[in-house]
């Protein structure tokens, strides 16, 4: 999400910013732009779309020479993509510029403090409320470091905030809060970059700061403090990948690399949605709530991976809201002539926001006088702009074919949803949504835990190479998963590859079953509804024609070790909620087997990221 590039130095800056932008393109934008400091004046250029625009506007209208200068390219969280929009932000007098990345959740509080004051702001973004803050310190005589210090600790949320004075041409402030930033380290110059392809062809020496730090660059060196403004240290390292691998965060493919940024991922789609007085809010929710309890019905329409975490999101809903949800592939939906009024609730899960399918499905859904809401990670993308609400996924941009944090965020809106909608409706009490909302907000931790354990899935999985048919099982919530995994492996390792619910099975599928024949088994919690038990029977029936179990289960779930070939343990968690953990080894394991077998992991045969044909 969103590229930042600091520099400080002797070397004209714009080229070493802009060129910064361009090797921190793969992580997407749909806007950039650059600010530098010359003669005590900022002067910015910034443009909707790609480099290229904000190219042809300095060729225009050339900038000053300058050595201090920022520059950012983003991916819009707050406000569309717009040249207003685009960073970097000015304060009220146009003394202080700012670049960022992340959420600031308190930005509406701050923002309306701001506009009684009198300050007028020109875009949709929290960006620039902060820049606002950064300059009334600034003007009230404190440094730009010291200003930074204090506005950090008014903000909450993730962010990395780039910024520079005017009054001070030499020097770049930075903050981090859960959101990356590294600092790159030369003679009589330094560096600061979202990643270090933002500088690795100017010096490969570098600093990995903490969280909660403030970091000052001159033409002298650099400075690290926590917020309150004791000195602080940062990890210096060298940087020994090349460039792609340097964009790849050191990973040999960006799959692997959004699978490792799921708990970041997973964190910011969480971001921002309790109000003030605990409530739980989403600011993109345009249906009031007399509009959301006349919904007597909910059909949700996705295909491929979004699909699968539609029919998660049914469990979710039915049991929480006690309203009936249809999952309906979007392919097929409008050609079955569906039964739609203004009571039913359509809601489209879609990554890209492009997929031909679901959009000619709300657009069948709105002709038939239904409300649409929209779950996307894009904003400004086709489907949300066609849609009567929409509840974004903060998970950034997803280069790798195969959606993985695609999908995890997509799961965290649909529980925002469900919970959402039984507050507005009174099925659940508040301190149930609360504890719901509490087990949520754990996820990221349980998530990088199974992360840690990487190494053996991929173990496993490479002694997988001469497999030719896995079959994957699950049940409830664990069924959906079960069926990503199946698809992860057909669509990166081109196998033959098939998910079923367990209980299924011995209506059909079990005549599959041969001997030393791969079967992965999404084990569910243990202790609810017989569910976990009969998972369990499922296991032994299929053992017991010889399949190799592979069973994902539980920490502490010792009943399932006797049937178990392999077993991947996973953090113990509610059950609706165990898709956020029990997916992401399916995930490495698909990734690893394909990188083993010689695939392009992240361009599959024959499949495209998005399909804007139906
Ligand atoms: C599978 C995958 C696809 C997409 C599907 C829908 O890894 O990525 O199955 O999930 O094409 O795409 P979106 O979510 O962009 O509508």
């Amino acid at each position: 999400m969103c590229g930042i590039v600091g520099y400080v130095g002797q070397r004209p800056a714009q080229g070493v910013v802009v060129e910064g932008l361009r090797r921190l393109e793969y992580r997407g934008y749909d806007s950039a732009g650059i600010a530098l400091v010359a003669d005590g004046e900022l002067v910015t250029r910034k443009r909707a779309g790609k480099l290229a625009n904000l190219e042809k506007a300095i060729a225009d209208d050339p900038l000053p020479e300058s050595t201090t200068a920022v520059g950012h390219t983003r991916w819009a969280t707050h406000g569309a993509p717009n040249d207003v929009n685009a960073h970097p932000h000015l304060g009220h007098a146009g003394r202080v510029a700012l670049v960022h990345n992340g959420i600031i959740e308190n930005f509406h509080a701050l923002r309306a403090a701001l506009e009684s004051d009198g300050h007028q702001l020109l875009s949709e973004t929290d960006t620039e409320t902060v820049a606002h803050l950064l300059e009334l310190q600034v003007a009230s005589g404190v440094d730009l470091t010291t200003a930074m210090q204090r506005v950090c600790q008014r903000l909450d949320g993730a962010f990395t905030l780039v910024a520079v004075d005017a009054h001070d041409p030499d020097r770049v402030v930075a903050a981090r809060r859960n959101s990356p930033l590294v600092v790159g380290l030369g003679e009589g110059e330094n560096f600061l970059g979202s990643d270090v392809a933002a500088f690795i062809e100017h010096t490969r020496e570098a600093l990995e700061l903490g969280q909660d730090q403030v970091v000052t660059i001159s033409r002298e060196g650099v400075e690290v403090t926590g917020f309150d403004g004791t000195p602080a240290a940062a990890k210096r390292f060298h940087v020994d990948w090349d460039l792609s691998a340097a964009e790849k965060d050191g990973h040999d493919w960006f799959m692997r690399k959004e699978i490792f940024e799921q708990p970041r991922a997973v964190a910011d789609s969480l971001l921002g949605r309790h109000s003030r007085t605990g409530q739980l809010q989403l600011d993109e929710m345009r249906l009031s709530d007399q509009e959301l309890r006349d919904i007597d019905k909910i059909i949700i329409i996705a295909c491929g991976t979004s699909f699968y975490a539609g029919m998660v999101a049914k469990y979710a809903i039915e049991h929480w809201c006690r309203v009936p949800v249809e999952v309906e592939l979007a392919s097929e939906f409008r050609y079955r002539d569906p039964i739609l009024d203004y009571s039913t609730l359509v809601v489209a899960i879609s990554q890209s926001g492009e997929t031909a399918d679901t959009l000619q499905a709300i657009r069948h859904a709105r002709s038939q006088r239904s409300k649409v809401l929209a779950i996307c990670n894009t904003n400004g993308s086709t489907i949300p702009r066609e849609s009567d609400a929409v509840i974004y996924t903060h998970a950034g941009p997803e280069i790798g074919v195969a959606s993985t944090k695609g999908f995890l965020t997509q799961l965290v809106a649909c529980y925002l949803l469900a919970l959402y909608l039984a507050q507005v409706k009174g099925t659940r009490f508040g301190d149930e949504i609360a504890e719901v909302m509490e087990q949520l907000e754990g996820m990221p931790a349980h998530i990088e835990r199974v992360l840690a354990d990487a190494e053996s899935v991929y173990a496993l999985a490479r002694s997988h190479v001469d497999t030719r048919s896995v079959l994957f099982l699950g049940r409830h919530a664990g069924y959906p998963v079960a069926l990503e995994g199946a698809l992860k492996l057909k669509e990166l390792a081109y196998l033959h590859a098939e998910g079923f619910a367990a209980g299924e099975l011995k209506h059909g599928p079990i005549a599959l079953v041969e001997d030393g024949m791969p079967v992965l088994c999404v084990v569910p919690p243990e202790g609810r509804d017989q569910l976990h038990d009969k998972m369990v029977s499922g296991i032994q029936e299929v053992r017991a024609r010889g399949a190799r179990t592979i069973c994902l289960a539980e920490e502490g779930d010792t009943s399932i070790e006797p049937y178990a070939d392999d077993l991947v343990r996973l953090p113990r968690v509610p059950v609706l909620l165990q898709p956020l953990v029990a997916v992401v080894p399916l995930q490495l394991f698909a990734c690893e087997l394909a990188s083993a077998m010689g695939h392009d992991v992240d361009q599959p045969r024959n499949l495209a990221k998005s399909v804007t044909v139906e």
